[in-house]
């Protein structure tokens, strides 16, 4: 006999097994000057191997970046799913923006790109975005209500709103205009080597920004992420926002670990689309 009922058991076995083939991702962050990889606890948010670094290739070109990203999947022996964090815009799967990459990523399927070299499923989110994503589920945006910003602050400037927890992607923030220019080619990391900024003169320029984003998106809380979260005693203290201004937790791991998590979600995404 046929017994009725047999199907939700079948549903959640399916999911717990697909629960475990996503417990670990392989996450890669694309900076501008270096390409990382690690695979990660997603349950966690936690690095489970040591990270692996290759320096991004310049002309950062859309082949160029691809055997990184393959000699980053074949370090790890990983057949999985990928997660990869891009600086631009990416709609579905397709960059739209290479503020700091070359011109030739604008509209290149990237998720095809890096799932046919490396033979993986690949999936590829706005790098600010995986980085909001790790804070708000693992670190200095846990558990707060409200609206947050983070801003990684890098060769770029990347910014990702949340709203009581929901994001809405691809917010480009970092081209703000400021005197008169991009607000990124001002006020970011790159700015201040480029420019010869000590610390003091820098976080000047990085405060007028952040004065800018107050009056305009009105944040319960700052965070600030990317290579320069690690710098934060340096400026902090020159920061007069009436928000919160705060590290991220995961630091300079934010950007691996919200690649791994956004695999995560357009992995079960898709599952729930299919099934
Ligand atoms: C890009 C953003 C990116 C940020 C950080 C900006 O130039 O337009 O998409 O998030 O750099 O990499």
């Amino acid at each position: 006999m046929i017994r009725q009922g047999k199907r939700p058991g079948r549903v959640v076995v399916h999911q717990k097994k697909q629960d475990m083939k996503l417990k670990k991702i392989l996450g890669i962050d694309i900076g501008g000057s270096g390409v990382k990889g690690a695979i990660v606890n997603t349950k966690k948010g936690e690095l489970v191997t040591q990270r692996y670094r290759i320096p991004t290739p310049q002309p950062a070109t859309p082949e160029g970046v691809a055997e990184v990203i393959r000699k980053i999947t074949s370090h790890f022996k990983w057949e999985g799913p990928v997660g990869v964090g891009f600086p631009g815009v990416i709609q579905q799967g397709i960059a739209r923006t290479a503020a700091n990459v070359d011109d030739s990523w604008i509209d290149k399927d990237v998720n095809k790109l890096f799932s046919e070299v490396t033979g993986c499923k690949v999936h590829v989110v706005n790098d600010a975005d995986a980085a909001g994503m790790a804070e708000v589920k693992f670190g200095a945006g846990k558990g707060h209500k409200g609206t947050l910003i983070l801003i990684t602050v890098g060769t770029g400037l990347g910014t990702v709103v949340f709203s009581n927890g929901k994001l809405v992607p691809n917010l480009e923030l970092g081209h703000l205009m400021l005197h008169g220019a991009d607000a990124e080619l001002y006020a970011s990391d790159a700015a201040r080597s480029n420019n010869g900024l000590d610390w003091e003169e820098w976080a000047g320029r990085f405060n007028e920004y952040l004065l800018r984003i107050e009056e305009l998106v009105w944040p319960d809380r700052i965070i600030i992420g990317g290579g320069a979260s690690k710098k934060g005693e340096k400026f902090f203290p020159y920061l007069t926002t009436k928000a919160p201004v705060v590290p991220a937790k995961l630091m300079n791991e934010a950007g691996i670990v919200g690649a791994a998590l956004a695999s995560k979600y357009y992995n079960k995404l898709e599952s729930k689309e299919v099934g």
